[in-house]
């Protein structure tokens, strides 16, 4: 969480640090805060948005060509100005911007008070500048030397830049578990926590690992080195993010662009990866591990939240298709369960953002027992990708609505096309049922384009329930991850409470809910169980229950019995959850615009959580 920014160059750094921190905003979004070298160090900051921030400064006149700027997600202290970045050393000559977390700040703040400093917020990034500028006051060494120094002594997690009044030509800046890349223009640099307030000011970027960190100047080259001091040659790639694909492109929000950016999303998510045709399946980043996956006893899938739901798809996919046992855990149970990892078992690590903590330790510890990790990520050279042995990319393009919507669907299409051909090359699955899943695979974007269609029919639901304060989502078989999916991005942007259940579970608790005024989601497609979903929603409506219907076009039977129904594409039972996630999608995304509330930057959220 925290989104930072920083600038070393020719122009003027405001600009960009602003714009830069409206591109992070989805990071977090409960103070931000902003320091220029214009002669002296001088820090402006509130709580609030950077909306917020962008006001304070406006009547001011800062200038200055090195600048950071942060945007924050609380972890150590309330959302105020004070607990805001960047943050001061005692003398105020230094000033810090930290995305993470600094797990032994209690003890080095203890040692620090000892020594007479005092601090003026709750910050763990307070105590780590304090420390930086008591290295280099007692031990008389340069400001790089320092942060080196001090990084040393800290437990946990940093992506951090450090600047000073006394030396405007030069940025320090270091990582450890959260994101950082630099971007090198022509005679300037640009620092961030991910790729996309660079992309319009360069290509060439530098994505440090764990433990380095660079010493950025003003005129010449940076130098990177890891905190042991070892030099590092820096690598430089090439950005393939378009600008259009962080812009919100004619739309009110992101979550609605990246609900109808689907059909391309998902059709970026297999493009040259299926041959219909040729009945051909071929996920090159992973097919070194092809044949570990085909021969393994069990694969384990790690994830958190959406990309949870997306793992539970994927244990009916890889058990019905390829008949190999699938546990699905959440990353933060399983880091610390002692859990059994045994030789031929394969984890895969399901995240959009490749940051997720939970996720990335789940990933470090199935590494340290041996265990083969392959990777689905959304976000290319993030953490989790490099951590794992191997792994395909989702391709959504970037997710910035903090609820997830697009990365979900592609996370399910790529798990679809890794159960299918690991199947097939098992030999389990007959021929003709393999290529009219591959046919039907091909499909599925324009079915996606065709179940858009329902958005007014699912607004006019939304009118209806809008105010309404709890909600039940029941599906059955694949459907049933759909349904926590569906309750999940109903609770995160709407802050109505939901629950999603398998519709059998019901009868064994949620049925006591029921009333004239909770509506009840039903996924009712004509597959999976179809006989005993009528017997599920007759059970509600016997009980005054409202039901909404999601069904499959032509459905006349659940159309008896509910309220409302919203139709899908017919598609095959294991291809469902793609299809059946998008009205559920809208509903959530109507009802919390019709409750005003903002579905980009929901309340308490951020979009990567790189914090446990
Ligand atoms: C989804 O809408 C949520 N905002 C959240 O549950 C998210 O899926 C979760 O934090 C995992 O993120 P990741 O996919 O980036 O690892």
């Amino acid at each position: 969480m925290c989104g930072i920014v920083a600038y070393i160059g020719h122009r003027e750094a405001v600009p960009f640090l602003l714009q830069g921190l409206y591109r992070l905003e989805y990071r977090g979004y409960d103070s931000a805060g902003i320091a220029l070298l214009d002669g002296e160090l001088k820090v402006f900051k509130t709580k609030g948005k950077v909306d917020d921030l962008s006001r304070l400064i406006n009547g001011e006149t800062i200038r200055g060509t090195t600048g950071i700027a942060h945007t924050r997600w609380a972890t150590h202290g309330e959302p105020n100005t004070v607990n805001a970045h960047p943050h001061y050393s005692p003398s105020r000559k230094l000033a810090i911007i930290h995305n993470g977390i600094i797990e032994n700040h209690d003890s080095l703040r203890a040692e620090l008070i000892n020594r007479g400093y005092s601090f003026v917020s709750e910050t763990d990034t307070e105590v780590l500048i304090h420390l930086i500028e008591d290295i280099q006051d007692n031990e008389q060494v340069s400001l790089d030397e320092a942060v080196r120094i001090a990084l040393n002594q800290v437990v946990g997690a940093y992506a951090i830049v450090v600047v000073s009044g006394e030396d405007p030509d030069q940025l320090i800046v270091a990582k450890k578990g959260s994101p950082l890349v630099i971007g090198l223009g022509d005679k300037e640099f640009f620092v961030a926590s991910d790729a996309t307030p660079i992309v319009g000011y360069t290509r060439n970027v530098i994505y440090l690992d764990d433990e380095e960190m660079a010493i950025i100047p003003r005129n010449g080259d940076l130098k990177i080195k890891n905190i042991k001091n070892q030099d590092r040659t820096p690598y430089v790639c090439q950005l393939e993010m378009q600008l259009s694909a962080i812009e919100k492109g004619g739309f009110p929000n992101f979550m609605l662009k990246e609900i109808y950016e689907q059909p391309r999303s998902i059709k970026d998510s297999m493009r040259g990866r299926v041959n219909a045709e040729k009945g051909i399946i071929s996920l090159g980043g992973i097919a070194d591990y092809h044949m570990k996956l085909v021969n393994c006893q069990r694969i384990i899938i790690v994830a958190c939240g959406t990309s949870w739901h997306a793992g539970l798809v994927g244990e009916y996919l890889f058990e019905d298709l390829a008949r190999i046992p699938v546990e699905v855990e959440y990353a933060s149970e399983f880091r610390y369960r002692n859990p059994v990892i045994n030789e031929g078992d394969v984890v895969i690590a399901i995240s959009q953002s490749g940051e997720t903590a939970d996720t990335l330790a789940a990933v470090e510890l199935a590494r340290s027992r041996g265990a083969t990790i392959l990777g689905i990520c959304n976000v290319v050279g993030s953490s989790i990708a490099r951590a794992t042995h191997a792994g395909s990319y989702t391709h959504a393009g970037p997710e910035i609505g903090v609820a997830s919507t697009k990365a979900f669907t592609a996370q399910v299409s790529l798990l679809t096309l890794m159960a299918l051909s690991v199947g097939n090359q098992k030999g389990i699955i007959p021929q003709s049922r393999f290529y009219q899943l591959l046919n039907e695979i091909e499909s599925i974007p324009s079915k996606v384009e065709q179940v858009l269609k329902v958005n007014e029919k699912v607004r006019d639901i939304a009118g209806i329930f809008h105010n309404a304060r709890n909600f039940l989502y029941l599906g059955r078989s694949t459907n049933f991850p759909v349904a926590l999916e569906g309750a999940l991005k109903l609770k995160e942007i709407s802050y109505i409470h939901a629950e999603g259940y398998p519709a059998a579970e019901m009868k064994h608790g949620p049925i006591a809910l029921i009333d004239e005024e909770m509506p009840v989601v039903i996924i009712a497609t004509r597959k999976g169980n179809y006989d005993k979903l009528l017997s599920n929603i007759q059970e509600v409506k016997a009980r005054r229950g409202i039901v909404i219907a999601v069904v499959t076009e032509g459905d006349e039977a659940v159309g008896r019995l509910a309220d409302h129904i919203i139709e899908i594409p017919d598609v095959d039972e294991l291809l469902v959850p793609i299809v059946a996630t998008i009205p559920l999608q809208l509903l959530s995304y109507h009802i919390a615009v019709l409750r005003g509330c903002n579905v980009d930057q929901p309340r308490n959220l951020a979009k990567s959580v790189t914090v446990e």
